[in-house]
């Protein structure tokens, strides 16, 4: 194995829950959110399938896990604390764990407002400046050359919305933060919502500002995201833009997954997991999408 390696397991959108009979949700946009948990969520999601993940990971070589949102439903402190318990876990195994929120963990306004998610995940990982709770940017030194970039586009959006923003200010923290880097950095940008369309509106706004980023900067390789709950791998390098890929919903009982990334001096491989119901087991999908550069 070179210096310039790392393996990194991707999952997204546990969306761990916690019906509150708090009479104040009816005074916020978590009574939607609980609603839409009791007739959707609860029948599609089950986090015991988690269970196997820690030693999984470990067994494959995994030395880092990015968890790229929607950690909870509704941005309570009891589904940040069952978050909190799974990343334990994670580190309880040896491994390394960098978190990013999703929309559903700044789900209200005042969730948004108090930054709770932060209350529970950190900020920003190493020493460098950046954190994703001021500056909605925060870096991760990979191996050698490689970097991964967080970003945090997530706002307190009205009742029945689930966009993100990549705001002015997230624009420029994010040009500065590229422009510190080491010559010769590959980077690996990570970010809850995806830059596709495939509805009449974006799941994130401001998005032509981070294309023109992505154009500007082709050392960043991959855009890692989730949102989508469907296990996606779009190669957009004819556009300009990186490979992207979803990693899915790591907790859904039908279509549960995630993806293990392993990338190396010019070349990176994506293995999706996939969650067989009928024997409760993580196998890997036949086919493994690998990428290569000069
Ligand atoms: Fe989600
Ligand atoms: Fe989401």
């Amino acid at each position: 194995m070179t210096k310039n390696h790392f393996r990194l397991a991707h999952l997204s959108d546990l969306h761990f829950s916690e019906m509150g009979l708090d009479i104040q949700q009816f005074f916020s946009k978590r009574w939607i959110g609980n609603l839409n948990y009791l007739l959707r969520r609860k029948k599609d999601f089950d986090h015991e399938i988690l269970e196997s993940i820690p030693s999984l990971l470990k067994e494959q070589g995994v030395q880092l896990v990015l968890l790229s949102g929607d950690l909870s439903c509704t941005s309570s402190k009891a589904e940040f604390s069952k978050a909190s318990a799974f990343i334990e876990k994670l580190k309880s195994a040896g491994l390394e764990v960098v978190i990013l929120p999703g929309n559903h963990d700044h789900y209200t306004k005042k969730a948004y407002r108090e930054k709770l998610f932060y209350e529970f995940f950190p900020s920003k990982y190493g020493t460098q400046k950046w954190n994703l709770k001021e500056h909605g940017v925060a870096l991760k030194h990979l191996a050698d050359k490689w970097w991964l970039v967080l970003l945090d586009t997530t706002l307190a959006t009205p009742l029945l919305c689930s966009h993100g923003r990549f705001s002015e200010s997230i624009e420029r923290h994010l040009k500065e933060a590229l422009s510190e880097l080491p010559e010769g950095s590959q980077v690996v940008l990570a970010n809850h919502f995806p830059i596709t369309c495939k509805k009449l509106r974006p799941a994130l706004q401001g998005r032509k500002a981070l294309f023109d980023i992505l154009k500007a900067y082709p050392q960043i390789r991959f855009y890692l995201h989730g949102h989508n709950h469907n296990h996606t791998i779009l190669d957009m390098r004819e556009e300009g833009l990186p490979v992207t890929v979803d990693s899915g919903s790591a907790t859904l009982k039908n279509a549960g997954s995630f993806t293990l990334m392993e990338c190396g001096e010019n070349a990176c491989s994506f293995q999706p997991f996939v969650w067989n119901m009928k024997t409760r087991d993580w196998t890997p999908a036949p086919k493994k999408t690998s990428f290569t550069w000069v």
